[in-house]
C-alpha cells in the first residue's frame, strides 16, 4: 500500500497521508511525494480544490519522521529538514483551495501542514502542537510564521516557545482551527464544506484566495494594487455573466471555471 493515497472525487483531489503505523509522521519519500503531487495539481485547471487527511484514528500527522531523522547524517540533515518545509510550502502555494481534514492529533510538521491549508477541520479530541522546542529543535517549515498569522504573535509564543499540546476545544476557541466536530461528524462537515465551495465561481475563490495570500504584510497601496489585479481576473469570465444572469433571474449560477 502506498504511503500516500490519492483519489478525485468531484472535482476535488484528496490526499491521504497513509502511514497510521508511524501516525503518518513525514517521511522522505512522503515529503517528495507531496511536493510532486501539488506540481501536477498546480497544472490542472479543472481541479476545484484538494482535501488532506490522514490514515486511522490515532493521528492526522506526527510531524517529521523522528526515527527516520534520528538515522540522517549531520551533512544530510539540512536538506531534510529543507525537503519538509518544501512540501509543505508546495500546498501552502496551491491556487486552489485546500481543506485539511483534521482525523485526529497534528504535531510539529504535521500542524504545519494544517496551517498551510486555507480551511482546518479537526476532529473532537484530538490535540495539537508545535513541539520542536522539546525535541532540541524548532519548528522549521512555516509554524514560527503561519502561527502567528492565524492566532496572533501572544498565543503563538506561547504555544511555541513552550512547545504545548493544547485540545481541540482551545484550538477552536483561538482560531487555530475553523471546527472541530465528533468523528461520526467529520465527513458530513467537509462534504458540507465542499458543497459551500461548489457553489462559489473558481476563479473567483482563486482569485480572492492569491489576493489575500499576496497582499499579507504588505503596506496598504500595495495590497490594494494586488487586489485590483487579482480582481481583473473575475472580469471577463463567463462566470460573472452567469452569476449575474442567475441572480436576475432568481436561479442558482451555473459555473463552469471560465
Ligand atoms: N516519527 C516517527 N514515528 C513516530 C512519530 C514520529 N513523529 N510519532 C509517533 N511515531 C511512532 C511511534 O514511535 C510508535 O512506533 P512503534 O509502534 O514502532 O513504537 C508509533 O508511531 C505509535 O506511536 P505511539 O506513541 O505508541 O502512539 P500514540 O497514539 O499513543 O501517540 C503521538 C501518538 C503522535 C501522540 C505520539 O507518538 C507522539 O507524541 N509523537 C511525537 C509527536 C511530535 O512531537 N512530533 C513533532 C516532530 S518535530
Amino acid at each position: 500500500m502506498s504511503d500516500i493515497v490519492l483519489e478525485e472525487k468531484a472535482g476535488f483531489l484528496w490526499i491521504t497521508l497513509n502511514r497510521p503505523e508511524v501516525r503518518n509522521a513525514l517521511s522522505r519519500d512522503v515529503n517528495t511525494k507531496l511536493a510532486d503531487i501539488a506540481a501536477d495539481i498546480d497544472q490542472r485547471d479543472d481541479l476545484r480544490g484538494v482535501v488532506i487527511t490522514g490514515a486511522g484514528d490515532k493521528a492526522f500527522c506526527a510531524g517529521a519522521d523522528l526515527k527516520e531523522r534520528k538515522g540522517v547524517s549531520a551533512a544530510e540533515t539540512a536538506p531534510y529538514v529543507n525537503a519538509i518545509a518544501a512540501a509543505i510550502e508546495s500546498i501552502a502555494a496551491l491556487k486552489q483551495p485546500t481543506i485539511c481534514l483534521m482525523n485526529g492529533s497534528a504535531y510539529g510538521g504535521g500542524l504545519e501542514l494544517a496551517m498551510a491549508c486555507d480551511f482546518r477541520i479537526l476532529v473532537e479530541g484530538a490535540e495539537v502542537g508545535l513541539t520542536e522546542v522539546k525535541l532540541g529543535i524548532m519548528p522549521g517549515a512555516g509554524g514560527t510564521v503561519r502561527m502567528p498569522r492565524l492566532i496572533g504573535e501572544a498565543r503563538a509564543k506561547e504555544l511555541i516557545m513552550l512547545g504545548r499540546r493544547i485540545p481541540a476545544a482551545r484550538a477552536l476557541e483561538i482560531g487555530l482551527v475553523h471546527q472541530v466536530v465528533p468523528r461520526d461528524k467529520l465527513r458530513a462537515a467537509v462534504d458540507g464544506l465542499i458543497a459551500e465551495l461548489a457553489a462559489c465561481a473558481p476563479v473567483s475563490v482563486t482569485s480572492a484566495k492569491a489576493s489575500i495570500e499576496r497582499s499579507y504584510g504588505k503596506g496598504l497601496e500595495e495590497s490594494l494594487s494586488i487586489e485590483h489585479e487579482c480582481y481583473e481576473r473575475t472580469l471577463f469570465t463567463e462566470d460573472r455573466d452567469e452569476g449575474l444572469a442567475a441572480f436576475a433571474e432568481g436561479r442558482p449560477p451555473r459555473y463552469q471555471g471560465r
